[in-house]
């Protein structure tokens, strides 16, 4: 028996071990869906920056699926933060699904009916902590 978190961290290993990095596939999915998100990343000629941003929204996914107050913390805080840099609430929100969204077309055969459940699970307690 495994938890949700357990599960997701595993489907982003085998996804590491398909399809490599998935950062350009998320970003392009969240252009697609707000392009005019896209302007704000100018600065971030190196990438790093969504790199970093990745990494974090990950972290604060499988952090949800323990006890830990990290997630709820700094998701609470980054909301504002970017609502500064003119990422507006709703859309703020909205990068979780868009990773779902992306890891599942990734994965292909390997998104099981467990992994599903298992993400919608984490992001269930993600929207929770960014109603719009
Ligand atoms: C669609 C939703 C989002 C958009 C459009 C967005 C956009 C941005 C932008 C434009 C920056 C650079 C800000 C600057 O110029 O200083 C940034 C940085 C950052 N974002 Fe997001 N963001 C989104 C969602 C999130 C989420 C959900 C998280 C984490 C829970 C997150 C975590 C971060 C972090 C940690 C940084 C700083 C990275 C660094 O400078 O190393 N973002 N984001």
């Amino acid at each position: 028996m495994h938890n949700s978190a357990e599960i997701v961290a595993n489907s982003l290993e085998v996804l590491a071990e398909r399809v490599g990095d998935p950062t350009p596939q998320v970003y392009a999915r969240l252009f697609a869906a707000y392009p005019e998100m896209e302007t704000l990343f100018v600065r971030d000629t190196t990438g790093a920056v969504r790199g970093e941003m990745l990494a974090v929204a990950f972290q604060c996914l499988l952090d949800l699926g323990s006890v830990g107050s990290y997630a709820p913390h700094l998701i609470s805080t980054e909301r504002i933060n970017h609502e500064g840099v003119g990422v507006p609430y709703e859309v703020f929100g909205r990068f979780f699904p868009i990773l779902l969204e992306t890891c599942r077309d990734l994965m292909g055969e390997a998104w099981t009916l467990e992994v599903d459940a298992a993400w919608t699970d984490l992001l269930g307690r993600i929207a929770v902590l960014t109603p719009v």
